[in-house]
């Protein structure tokens, strides 16, 4: 095959390898947002060519953490100014990776600003409302859903129900209202969608393929103090 041939698809997916091989926790998490991300472009009857590349856009959203130092990625405990600033730093990075293939440039604007606030406070740029493409808006939003259902080093993961609810609180200030409207309305549907995204992120490790037991390991030493899963009654908790 001639390089010229090259699908960007396998483009993206080698990009994708490349950062369960780095981080495998935001490979999971990027995962599971791309889920969300195309669940809720549905809902709102995206066209297909706006819905894939919002899609693809959510695999990367996190890609700029290559960039970022593993002591700062895994810290385990409050972040001082300077690692805040490290860490905020992935977005342009991302933007940056993501800005050097030509046919991806629309899609690392999405990927920039996918920590815009609706409100304005939100970074790298300070966008608010409307300024913010309505997929970065959309990828903001998953990306918190599956913040807060997810264990972190320093915390359980939060109840789908304290989720939702915080979701609704911060509709029209971080979260854009109508994406939060939209994705209300579907609450049922929604927990039985991040029920199953788990599920298959957790297998889908392309980087580990023969090395399973290195993913394993290389998951437990980098996560000093990473909270073992709570019992979880979550999928039995009232939709
Ligand atoms: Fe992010
Ligand atoms: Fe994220």
């Amino acid at each position: 095959m001639a390089f010229s041939e090259v699908n960007i698809h396998s483009v993206v997916d080698l990009v994708v390898t490349t950062l369960d091989a780095k981080d495998p926790t935001t490979f999971e998490h990027s995962y599971r947002v791309a889920e969300l991300t195309e669940w809720l472009a549905d809902a709102m009857n995206l066209p297909r060519s706006r819905r894939e590349a919002l899609h693809i856009a959510a695999h990367l959203h996190d890609i700029g953490k290559v960039g970022v130092s593993d002591p700062v990625l895994n810290k385990v405990g409050p972040l001082s100014e300077d690692e805040k600033l490290q860490l905020q730093s992935h977005s342009v990075i991302g933007f940056n990776i993501l800005n050097r293939l030509p046919s991806l440039a629309r899609l690392a604007r999405f990927v920039r600003h996918h920590h815009e606030r609706w409100d304005g406070l939100g970074y790298p740029d300070g966008l608010a409302g409307e300024s913010i493409s309505l997929e970065s808006r959309i990828i903001a939003l998953a990306d918190s859903l599956d913040a807060m259902t997810s264990n972190r080093p320093y915390r359980y993961r939060k109840t789908y129900e304290w989720a939702l609810q915080e979701v609704q609180d911060h509709a029209g200030s971080q979260f854009c209202p109508k994406c939060v409207e939209i994705l209300l309305s579907r609450k049922a549907e929604l927990k039985i969608l991040l029920y199953h995204s788990r599920q298959q992120a957790q297998e889908r490790h392309n980087a580990y393929v023969g090395h399973e037991e290195l993913m394993h390991s290389r998951r437990v030493a980098t996560q000093d103090g990473f909270l073992e899963e709570a019992p979880s009654t979550w999928l039995s908790e009232s939709a």
